[in-house]
C-alpha cells in the first residue's frame, strides 16, 4: 500500500506542474522587447527615431537579422504596450494606431517573418492597458482571432486595471482561445505579477498549464539595485520557483538591460549570468542600432547563451550567501555538469577573494571537470574534487564558470 501511496504521490507531483502543451519555449525565449529602452513614446512627429512605430520595429528586425543576434537565438521582436489606436473599430476589433502603423500590423509581421524572425505584441486583461489604452477584458476571444490573423508569434498579457482575483480566470481563458486559432502563440503572462501588487498569493500550477513565461515581480529597471532586488527574490524563494520552471514554461525576471545607460559593463555581464543561471527568458531592451561593442559581444557570448538554453531548462541553486557573496550552480547537460556562478553584490570595496576547492562548489565527481570561464572564454583545465578554484569577484559583477564532467 506504502509503495502505490508513493507512486500515486509521484504521479501527483508530476501531473501538477504540467506545462502549456503548444510546443513552445523548450528552451528559454530569446529576443528583443520595446518596453525599458522607448517606453511609450508616441510622438513621432518630435522623435521619429524612437517612438513606438512599425519604422522603430522594422529597423530593429534588420539589426536582430544582419547582426548575429538571430543566429544566436534572439528570434522574437517584440512591440509593448502603445501600439495601439485609443478605439476599437466599428466592429470591435483591435487596430494599431494608423500614424505610426500605417500598414498595418499584418504587413509588419509579414516583414519580420521574412527576415526568419517572430513578431510578439502586447494587450492587458484589465479594460485597458497600462497606458491607457482599449484592454482584452470582454474581447479576448475576438482579440485571439485577430492576433492569429495577424500572424502574431508571441503575446506578452498585462495585469493592468484588472482585478487580480480574476486572472487565475482570464488567463487560462485567454490561453485557450489563442490555442483555438490553431497558430502557436507563445503566451506570456503578467499574472502573479498582477496578484503581488493586489497582496494575494499565486499558484504556480496552474501559471505553468496556462503560459509559457510568466513575470511574478516588478519591472526591471536600468540600474544595479533592481537586479539586485529581482535575485534577492529568486534567493528567497528558490525551491518554490525551481519545482515549476522547466521545458515549455520559465519564470521571467524581466528585460536585460545590456546596452543600456545606467549598468556598468560588469553589472550588465552579472545580469545576463544570473538571467542564464536561472533559465530566464532573455529579451533585451535596448537600441541594437546605437550599441557598445562590448554590450554586443556579452549579448552573443556563446557560453553564456548555452548556459541560458541548456535543454533541461533548470533553475539553478542558491547554495549560500556571505556578506554578500552569493554561490549558485544549474545542473546543464552533459549529465553531471554544472554551470557555476559568484555573485557579489556589494557596491564598495575592492571585489572578494575567492579560493574554494572544486568539491566545495558541488564538484564532487573524482572523474573531474572541464572548466571554463564564461566572460574570457579562458580554459582552465581538467579540476578534480581536491582542485583549487582562485579569483576575485569585483562589487557588482559575477564570476561565471561552465564545468563538462569529463566522461
Ligand atoms: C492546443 O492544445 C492542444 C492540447 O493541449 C495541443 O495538442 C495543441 O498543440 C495546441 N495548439 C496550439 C495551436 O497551441
Ligand atoms: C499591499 O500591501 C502594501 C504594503 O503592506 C500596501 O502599501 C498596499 O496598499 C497594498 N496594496 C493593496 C492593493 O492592497
Ligand atoms: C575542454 O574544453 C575545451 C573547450 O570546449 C576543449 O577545447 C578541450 O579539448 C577540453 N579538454 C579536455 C581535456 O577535454
Amino acid at each position: 500500500m506504502l509503495d502505490i501511496a508513493n507512486v500515486l504521490a509521484v504521479v501527483l507531483l508530476l501531473t501538477s506542474v504540467r506545462g502549456l502543451e503548444n510546443g513552445l519555449a523548450r528552451t528559454p525565449p530569446m529576443g528583443w522587447l520595446s518596453w525599458t529602452r522607448f517606453g511609450c513614446n508616441i510622438d513621432c512627429d518630435s522623435d521619429p527615431d524612437f517612438c513606438i512605430s512599425e519604422k522603430l520595429i522594422m529597423s530593429m528586425a534588420d539589426r536582430l537579422a544582419s547582426d548575429g543576434y538571430k543566429a544566436a537565438g534572439y528570434e522574437y521582436v517584440c512591440i509593448d504596450d502603445c501600439w495601439l489606436a485609443p478605439e476599437r473599430d466599428i466592429f470591435h476589433r483591435l487596430q494599431p494606431d494608423k500614424r505610426r502603423f500605417p500598414h498595418g500590423m499584418k504587413y509588419l509581421a509579414d516583414y519580420v517573418h521574412s527576415k526568419g524572425l517572430k513578431l510578439g505584441i502586447y494587450e492587458d486583461f484589465g479594460t485597458k492597458t497600462c497606458g491607457g489604452y482599449p484592454g482584452s477584458e470582454f474581447f479576448l476571444q475576438l482579440d485571439a482571432k485577430t492576433f492569429a490573423e495577424w500572424g502574431i508569434d508571441l503575446l506578452k498579457f498585462d495585469t493592468c486595471h484588472s482585478d487580480a482575483h480574476d486572472n487565475k480566470y482570464g488567463y487560462p481563458a485567454m490561453s485557450m482561445y489563442l490555442n483555438q486559432t490553431g497558430r502557436p502563440i507563445l503566451f506570456s503572462c503578467e499574472w502573479p505579477y498582477g496578484e503581488l501588487q493586489q497582496n494575494l498569493s499565486s499558484d504556480y500550477g496552474p501559471v505553468r498549464e496556462t503560459c509559457n513565461i510568466w513575470r511574478n515581480f516588478w519591472d526591471v529597471s536600468d540600474h544595479f539595485d533592481s537586479v539586485k532586488s529581482i535575485v534577492a527574490n529568486y534567493g528567497k524563494n528558490n525551491a518554490l520557483f525551481q519545482k515549476y520552471s522547466g521545458p515549455g514554461g520559465f519564470f521571467d525576471p524581466d528585460m536585460i538591460l545590456a546596452g543600456g545607460f545606467g549598468m556598468s559593463s560588469y553589472q550588465q555581464r552579472a545580469q545576463m549570468s544570473m538571467w542564464a543561471m536561472l533559465s530566464a527568458p532573455l529579451f533585451m531592451s535596448n537600441d541594437l542600432r546605437d550599441i557598445s561593442p562590448d554590450a554586443r559581444r556579452l549579448l552573443l557570448n556563446p557560453l553564456l547563451l548555452a548556459v541560458d538554453q541548456d535543454p533541461m531548462g533548470k533553475m539553478a541553486t542558491k547554495l549560500w550567501e556571505f556578506n554578500n557573496l552569493q554561490l549558485w550552480v544549474k545542473p546543464i547537460v552533459p549529465e553531471g555538469s554544472l554551470a557555476v556562478t559568484f555573485l557579489n553584490t556589494n557596491n564598495f570595496g575592492s571585489g572578494s577573494p575567492i579560493s574554494s576547492t572544486a568539491d566545495s562548489l558541488g564538484l564532487t565527481d573524482s572523474r573531474g571537470y572541464n572548466v571554463t570561464e564564461v566572460f574570457t572564454g579562458k580554459n582552465l583545465g581538467v579540476l578534480k574534487p581536491t582542485s583549487v578554484i582562485k579569483t576575485r569577484v569585483f562589487p557588482t559583477d559575477a564570476y561565471m564558470i561552465v564545468c563538462i564532467l569529463m566522461a
